[in-house]
């Protein structure tokens, strides 16, 4: 395995994961950041402890299906999580999923990523394995594009109060992040220890895409102990 891994107390860890990203956070910089459960307590820190002026903020995935505003949209977790509560304005890029026209705007959103790369991704770990929404079955070439949900990840938009379930998404691709100079995967809690045992010491293939993840030397998973359980670290 080339990636690093990084097991912090549960107590520590986002205080770690906040550490890591300040070292990142300037003007102009590149950032992709994931919504979901696992960042919150790091966005708290995050919008305490600095600025997010002039960075370049992409979001991760977003889903389809769901209206504007709709508490579970990813646009509305980062904003509430993050944007709303902290200093100074990023730039900050969102899929549109109300386009006309999805998998175009799809494309226009890797094209923006492509002009300068990522300085530096963040990702959760999907409960199935999934990266954004890389569902199982994606591949390391994949880019920025228009996906199906799998019916685990459709479910669980509910868990972030989404008002409908979402069948399906736009995410940044495997092949965008695995180009970013520096890719960090959080991971909390013992409902992922199971999957992160998978992901770290399975085959790397399509049936878990955060394997992927595991052949690049840039990217480190950033794991609490309830994670690191199991053997899985
Ligand atoms: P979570 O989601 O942070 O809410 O556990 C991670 C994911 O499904 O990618």
């Amino acid at each position: 395995m080339k990636a690093s891994i990084e097991v912090t107390p549960d107590a520590k860890w986002a205080d770690r994961v906040t550490e890591r990203l300040l070292a990142e956070i300037a003007p102009g910089k590149r950032l992709c950041l994931p919504t979901g459960s696992t960042p919150v307590p790091v966005y708290r820190r995050l919008a305490g402890s600095t600025s997010l002026e002039g960075l370049e903020l992409f979001l991760l995935d977003e889903f389809g299906g769901l209206p504007k505003g709709d508490p579970g949209r990813c646009a509305t977790m980062l904003s509430r999580e993050l944007l709303s509560v902290s200093t100074g304005s990023a730039n900050v890029h969102i899929p549109d999923v109300d386009a006309a026209d999805p998998a175009e705007a799809a494309s226009r959103f890797g094209a923006l990523i492509h002009e300068g790369g990522l300085d530096l991704a963040v990702v959760g770990l999907g409960p199935n394995g999934h990266i954004g929404l890389n569902e199982p079955g994606s591949t390391p070439d994949q880019t920025t594009r228009v996906v199906d949900l799998a019916p685990l990840t459709s479910q669980g938009a509910r868990l972030y109060g989404a008002t409908a379930t979402p069948t399906w998404g736009i995410t940044v691709g495997m092949a965008e992040l695995a180009a970013a100079r520096e890719v960090l995967v959080l991971v909390t809690g013992g409902h992922k220890a199971e999957i992160l045992q998978r992901v770290l010491d399975g085959p790397i293939g399509p049936e878990t895409p955060a394997s992927y993840l595991t052949d690049l030397d840039s990217c480190t998973f950033l794991v609490d102990e309830s994670a690191a359980l199991n053997g899985a670290v």
